[in-house]
């Protein structure tokens, strides 16, 4: 009865697919445990590092002196709306200067539940050929149609959209912005333009941004003066905000509408309520004062080559950026081989990611080991 799961099993690992949990010992601030060993993580989306934080983590625990609880029992339209749910929704228009905000329990629940519902019979959704799974995941439960362009070719989109618009009601256009895997930044502007002059609903996903890019660390859209041209911003605090869950914001009507139509959540079980706390405690009295340490952390990133704080080392095969991470394990940096289907074929890669604590020499060195083997 196994057998076919066997010999996916096997095929697996003899394409160096494999992939199984790791286990750590710890993980403080930059560093993480493993075998043993101390280790500068360079493989964390704990971007500035309130994650991991013991005393942030007193901190805030001291802040909220045991007023929340750690289950809600319950999902958000049933009995699992507590007052501080209402507050980081209000927390997060406030800051993006949007109508109205959604709560997710993750960004690959929000990407799923937009994704699925946004476009029905009769629309259609254009992507970014490298946008993340879970957007992919969404738009094939969803009963629209969907087309992939090549990654940030908005010449390509535009064409596309000459072609296909007329044939659709609604269209929808949606990209990260900065890609989670490449770490480069889609033309923004150029969607703006295009859902402007082809009337589409323009959903962006700043997971990768969010708390990192744009003076109050809203994202990229925050960077170039455009939040405001964006019908659903999707953003995650699973990242630089260094908690769990996620948000869509943006149009009332949209956020309406995937109140009562997503169905990622609609049906799960609302985030702890601590949880819901943090990510909040955190936007209002630690976010603000880290725009200079970004700034510094996201010019590091420029001098390694990269358009944002995520630094693609593109190997080739499987097996050896596999042996490229042991070399850097070896030398004191934990990172992680990023293979297909996370990519595409033959370009699996190390994904390094700063965090604001990383400094220049550790990155240089790290990226001078990678490429040793490279060549
Ligand atoms: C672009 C993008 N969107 C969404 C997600 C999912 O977010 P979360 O980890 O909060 O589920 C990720 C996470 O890797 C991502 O890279």
């Amino acid at each position: 009865m196994f057998n076919q799961y066997t010999k996916v099993l096997e095929d697996l690992k003899s394409n160096s697919h494999f992939r199984n949990v790791r286990n750590f010992e710890k993980k403080d601030e930059k560093f993480i445990y493993f075998n043993g060993e101390k280790l500068i993580n360079l493989s964390s989306n704990n971007y500035l590092g309130f994650a991991d934080n013991q005393k942030i983590t007193e901190e805030f625990l001291n802040t909220v002196n045991n007023s929340y609880s750690f289950g809600s029992a319950s999902a958000r339209l049933l009995t699992g709306t507590l007052p501080v749910y209402n507050e980081l929704e209000n927390t997060i228009c406030e800051l993006f200067g949007t109508q109205k905000t959604l709560i997710f329990n993750s960004g690959y629940h929000a990407n799923v539940g937009v994704c699925s519902c946004i476009a029905g019979n009769g629309d259609v959704i254009f992507s970014d050929k490298l946008n993340h799974a879970s957007i992919i995941d969404g738009m094939k439960l969803s009963s629209g149609k969907f087309f992939r362009y090549p990654h940030k070719n908005t010449d390509a989109l535009e064409k596309l959209l000459i072609r296909e618009r007329k044939n659709f009601k609604n269209a929808i256009i949606v990209s990260e912005t900065v890609f989670s895997m490449d770490g480069d930044i889609a033309d923004i502007k150029r969607l703006v333009e295009l859902k402007e002059k082809y009337n589409c609903i323009l959903i962006l996903d700043e997971a990768h941004a969010f708390g990192v890019f744009g003076p109050k660390g809203i994202g990229v859209t925050e960077t170039l003066g455009i939040t405001d041209k964006v019908d659903l911003i999707i953003g995650t605090f699973g990242k630089s905000i260094g908690s769990m869950g996620a948000f869509a914001t943006g149009n009332k009507i949209l956020i309406e509408y995937l109140t009562n139509r997503a169905r990622s959540f609609i049906f799960s079980t609302a985030l702890p309520p601590i949880n819901i706390a943090f990510s909040k405690w955190i936007i209002e009295n630690k976010l603000p004062y880290t725009y200079e340490k970004r700034q510094k952390m996201l010019k590091l990133g420029e001098k390694a080559g990269s358009e944002s704080h995520i630094i693609p080392i593109i190997i080739g095969t499987n097996k050896d950026t596999v042996d490229t991470c042991d070399i850097l394990f070896k030398n004191g940096y934990f990172t992680l081989p990023i293979r297909p289907p996370t990519v595409p074929e033959g370009t699996s890669r190390l994904r390094l990611s700063l965090t604001t604590e990383i400094d220049e020499k550790e990155l240089m060195h790290a990226i001078s080991l990678a490429k040793q083997k490279k060549q």
